[in-house]
């Protein structure tokens, strides 16, 4: 993997909430932060990753739908950082086997998603606007998926219609508060390996061929993401804003 030249940052006395904390994007996007000496708070439901002990990363255990706790956690990054530079909205859901066709769908599955999905990604972004403009700047970066421009023939309407919104999530704040500069950017992730995608674990064979059919002929991985939040947080990105960084070896040229 040609991962020897990458950059490097200083995000010293900048910080950080990154949703999906526990998971495989995220848990890789609060490490490289920390590496590059940024102040992170980690959010997600599962228990805390045993790789952040030692680490400078706050990780709260919560349901981000649960808009009390998350008002809890942002008035203890209030309270201990007073300010916030960088939003990551990683967390997300795709339940695969009930998540359908818009005719077939059980609606309180489609609720759950847009809820996990879309709306408490807005919430997020809604409750780090006014600790950003304490400093007058900011950068949000949401994840989104390739299946936010596609149709499927296998449709997952409520993950895909989700994805599709967090496009317009982001174009929005940054229209708003670009005056206050504050950046608002969307990640477009293509398949990657992350326990999201466990069903492939030990699945050697269809990991094989999508990996040959996407053009750069691998998966994605966590750090692959992860070195993009990190440039669309970082000042190398100061003058991109409202956009989509789309990630996926390839695949989206099909
Ligand atoms: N892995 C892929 O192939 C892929 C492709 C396209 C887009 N994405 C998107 O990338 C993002 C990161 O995905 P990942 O691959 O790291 O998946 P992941 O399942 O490893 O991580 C997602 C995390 O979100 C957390 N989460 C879910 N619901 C939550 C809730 N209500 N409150 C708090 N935390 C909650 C989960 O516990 C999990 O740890 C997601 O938004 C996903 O939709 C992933």
């Amino acid at each position: 993997m040609p991962n020897n030249t990458k950059p490097t940052y200083n995000f010293t006395n900048k910080t950080a909430l990154i949703t999906g904390a526990g998971g495989g994007m995220g848990e890789q996007i609060c490490l490289s932060l920390e590496s590059f000496g940024a102040k992170v708070y980690g959010v997600d439901l599962k228990n805390k990753p045993s790789v952040y002990t030692g680490k400078n990363i706050t990780y709260f255990q919560e349901d981000i739908t649960d808009y009390k706790a998350i008002d809890s956690i942002f008035d203890e990054i209030s309270n201990e950082s007073g300010k916030l530079d960088y939003l990551g909205n990683v967390a997300g859901v795709l339940l695969f086997e009930k998540d359908k066709s818009l005719v077939d769908i059980d609606m309180d599955i489609y609720d759950k998603v847009i809820d996990i999905n879309l709306k408490a990604s807005t919430y997020m972004a809604r409750k780090s606007i006014p600790l950003m403009l304490k400093s007058d700047s900011g950068s949000m970066v949401h994840f989104s998926s390739v299946q936010a421009y596609r149709g499927d023939p296998l449709p997952q309407d409520a993950y895909s219609q989700s994805k599709a919104a967090i496009l317009n999530l982001s174009k929005s704040v940054a229209m708003q508060f670009a005056n206050r500069n504050i950046r608002s950017n969307t990640i477009v992730p293509g398949m990657t390996m992350t326990p999201l995608q466990k069903r492939w674990e030990n699945d050697s064979e269809s990991k094989e061929k999508m990996a040959n059919f996407i053009p750069l002929k691998r998966l994605g991985t966590p750090n692959d993401m992860a070195d993009g939040v990190l440039f669309l947080f970082s000042d190398a990105s100061s003058f991109i804003t409202g956009t989509e960084l789309i990630i996926d070896g390839g695949i989206l040229l099909h």
